[in-house]
C-alpha cells in the first residue's frame, strides 16, 4: 500500500522529486487518518508552498484525503482494506510478515554458550532467549542462518577438574547429576589446596596433558562434556530449543591459536609487556593474548574462532549475544581483526544485555550462589500447575499446559524490555494473568479460540459484505495486522526482540479493547462472522508473533 502511494506520487511529480523525498508516516493524531504526508521536503524542488502541493495531489490523483499545515492526510477505505488484509492473512497463515531482508545473506548467531561442567545459570538464560528470538527473526526475514553454541570447555580449571574427580569422584553419583558430581569435587579440590599448595602442581600437570592431547585425559574430558551437554539439554528442552547448528566452543579452538598469535606478530601487533604478550592499542587496555607461562587466553580464542567462521560460513554478519559486562573483550577483539586488515569487523555485533535482578540486586541463591536455569523454570511451571483448576477439562496434558504458560512467562519478561536494561525477575509478577506478561497474551489467545468455535466451516466470502462498517475498534486491530511486517524489519534491523514483544502486547491489548466494547457473536450472523474472521487473523498473527520469540500458545487455558 506505502508502495503504491509512493509510485502514485513519484509519477504525479513526473521525475521532479527523488524517491527519496517522498515519506510516508503515520499521523500522531489517529482521528486525522491513517498516512501522513509531509510536503515540506517537495516545497524546494517544486517552489511552492507545501500546502499548495498537497491540495494539487488531492485534485489530480486518485488519493483521497485532506490537507493540513503542510500535511496531506490520507483515509483509507477502510473496507476494502480490511477485505484485502483478510484475504491476504488467510492466505499467508503463519507466513504472513515474511520478508526478503535477509535473502542471500548469511547469519551467523553465537548464544547460549554455558560452560561445561557447571550448572546452566540464569546469566545464560538471557543469551538463549534473545538469542533464539534473533534466530527466529532472522529466518523470518529470509537469511540463511547458522546457530553456535560456544561452549565454553577450556581453561586451566580442566586440568584440576580431571584430578579431582579421579581422586574424589564417585561414578554412581555421575549417573544422577554429572554436573552436581563435578561440582562437588571441584569444590573439594579447591577446599583442599588451601591446605595441601601441591595440589594446584596437579592440577596443571593435567591440564597440560589435556593442552597435549593425552587420552586418559582426553577421554575424562570428553566424558565431561557430552554429560554436560546432556544436563544442558534438559534445560532446552524445557525451552524448546532445538539443537544448535554447531556445539564447537573454546577447546575446539585449543590447537588453532598458534597460528594466529603467529600471523599477529608477523602484522606487528604484538609487545612483550611483563613477559605476557599483548596488543597495545595505545590507552591503558591492552589485550592479554598470551599470559607469561605461555598459557592462551579467551580473547585469542576468540579471534581464532572468528577467522575460522569468517572462512567456513563467509557471513554477511554474526552476532554474539552476551553480557554487557563483556563488552570491551568484544571491542578489542573487532579492534584486532581491524588491524590485522580484515574489512569484516563492521559485520561483528556484540548483542549485549543487562543482569537479572531479584529485588534490585543481582539474583542469586541464599548462600549467594548463581541460581540455576532449570531450578527457575521448574518453580515457574510448578506454580502455573497448582493454578490450574479445570486439570480434566484441559485437551492437552496438564503438565505440558503449565511448562507452555510457566516457561513463556519467563521468556516473555526476559524480552518484553529492550535487552540491555536490566531486568527485575519476580514469579509472582511475570505470572500474572493481566498486565504486561506473557500469560496475558497467552490467554488473549486462548480467549479467541474459544469464541472460533462460532466460526462457520464454510470458507467465509468477504465480498458479501458491501455494507459493513469498520468501526474504530476493528479498524486499529487491523492497522496493527497491517504493520506486522514492518514491526519485523524493525526488530532484525535493531537486532531487538523487544519490539515484537511490544507489538504482540499492543496487539493483544486492541484485541481485548473489542471484545470488552462488543459482543462479537450477536444476532446479526452476518456481522458476527465478519468480526469473527477479525478474530481468526488476529489469533493467527498473534500466535506468529509469540513464535518469534520461542514462545508457544494453546486453545485453551
Ligand atoms: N562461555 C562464556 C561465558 O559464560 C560466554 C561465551 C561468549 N562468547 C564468546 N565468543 N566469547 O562467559
Amino acid at each position: 500500500m506505502k508502495e503504491k502511494l509512493k509510485e502514485t506520487i513519484y509519477n504525479y511529480f513526473n521525475g521532479l522529486v527523488d524517491k527519496d523525498l517522498i515519506k510516508i508516516e503515520y499521523p500522531k493524531d489517529k482521528t486525522l487518518g491513517d498516512y501522513a504526508i509531509p510536503c515540506f521536503q517537495f516545497a524546494k524542488v517544486l517552489k511552492k508552498s507545501p500546502n499548495d502541493i498537497a491540495n494539487e495531489l488531492l485534485e489530480n490523483t486518485d488519493i483521497k484525503g485532506t490537507v493540513l499545515n503542510g500535511y496531506l492526510n490520507i483515509e483509507l477505505n477502510r473496507l476494502e482494506y480490511t477485505k484485502d488484509l483478510i484475504k491476504e492473512i488467510n492466505n499467508k497463515r503463519n507466513n504472513y510478515g515474511n520478508n526478503n531482508l535477509g535473502a542471500n545473506k548469511k547469519i551467523v548467531i553465537e548464544y547460549s554458550s554455558p560452560n561445561i561442567a557447571k550448572p546452566f545459570g540464569v546469566g545464560h538464560l538471557r543469551s538463549t532467549v534473545i538469542g533464539e528470538a534473533l534466530k527466529h527473526l532472522a529466518i523470518k526475514c529470509g537469511y540463511d542462518v547458522t546457530t553456535i553454541n560456544y561452549l565454553g570447555d577450556y581453561g586451566t580449571q580442566f586440568g584440576k577438574l580431571i584430578y579431582a574427580y579421579k581422586r574424589w569422584g564417585i561414578e554412581e553419583n555421575m549417573n544422577t547429576s554429572v554436573v552436581n558430581e563435578l561440582k562437588r569435587v571441584y569444590v573439594k579440590f579447591h577446599e583442599e589446596a588451601e591446605l595441601d599448595p601441591s595440589l594446584d602442581d596437579e592440577g596443571r600437570k593435567w591440564f597440560k596433558k589435556l593442552e597435549d592431547n593425552d587420552p586418559e585425559a582426553l577421554k575424562y574430558f570428553e566424558w565431561f562434556r557430552a554429560e554436560s551437554i546432556k544436563e544442558f539439554e534438559k534445560t532446552y528442552n524445557l525451552l524448546k530449543i532445538n539443537k544448535f547448528d554447531s556445539y564447537e566452543g573454546e577447546a575446539y579452538y585449543k590447537d588453532k591459536m598458534q597460528p594466529v598469535i603467529d600471523e599477529l606478530e608477523q602484522k606487528g601487533l604484538l609487545t612483550i609487556s611483563d613477559g605476557a604478550t599483548i596488543v597495545d592499542f595505545g590507552d591503558d587496555k591492552p589485550a592479554l593474548i598470551k599470559r607469561s607461562d605461555g598459557a592462551s587466553l579467551y580473547i585469542t580464542r576468540d579471534i581464532a574462532a572468528l577467522l575460522d567462521r569468517k572462512n567456513r560460513y563467509n557471513f554477511d554478519e554474526i552476532l554474539y549475544v552476551v553480557g554487557n559486562e563483556q563488552a570491551l573483550h568484544f571491542e578489542q577483539m573487532k579492534k584486532i581483526v581491524s588491524l590485522m586488515g580484515y574489512d569484516f569487523a563492521d559485520d561483528v555485533k556484540h548483542i549485549n544485555f543487562g543482569m537479572v535482578l531479584q529485588d534490585g540486586k543481582k539474583m542469586s541463591t541464599r548462600a549467594g550462589k548463581s541460581v540455576i536455569l532449570q531450578d527457575v523454570l521448574n518453580e515457574a511451571i510448578d506454580k502455573v500447575k497448582e493454578h490450574i483448576t479445570n486439570k480434566e477439562n484441559l485437551e492437552i496434558d496438564a503438565n505440558e499446559v503449565s511448562r507452555i504458560i510457566g516457561v513463556g512467562a519467563v521468556i516473555f519478561n526476559d524480552l518484553k524490555n529492550y535487552r540491555t536494561n536490566d531486568i527485575e525477575f519476580n514469579l509472582n509478577d511475570i505470572l500474572k494473568y493481566e498486565g504486561n506478561t506473557g500469560p496475558y497474551i497467552q490467554y488473549t489467545y486462548a480467549r479467541i479460540q474459544s469464541l472460533l468455535k462460532n466460526k462457520n466451516e464454510a470458507p467465509f466470502n468477504i465480498d458479501d459484505y458491501e455494507l459493513l462498517n469498520i468501526n474504530d475498534n476493528i479498524w486499529n486491530i487491523v492497522w496493527q495486522l497491517y504493520k506486522f511486517e514492518e514491526n519485523i524489519i524493525n526488530a532484525k534491523n535493531n537486532n531487538d526482540p523487544s519490539i515484537i514483544a511490544k507489538y504482540a502486547l499492543d496487539l493483544a491489548n486492541l484485541f481485548n479493547k473489542l471484545y470488552a466494547f462488543e459482543k462479537i457473536v450477536d444476532e446479526n450472523e452476518n456481522y458476527s462472522q465478519f468480526k469473527l474472521e477479525i478474530c481468526n487473523i488476529t489469533a493467527i498473527v498473534l500466535k506468529e508473533s509469540l513464535s518469534l520469540l520461542n514462545i508457544e500458545t494453546i486453545n485453551q487455558m
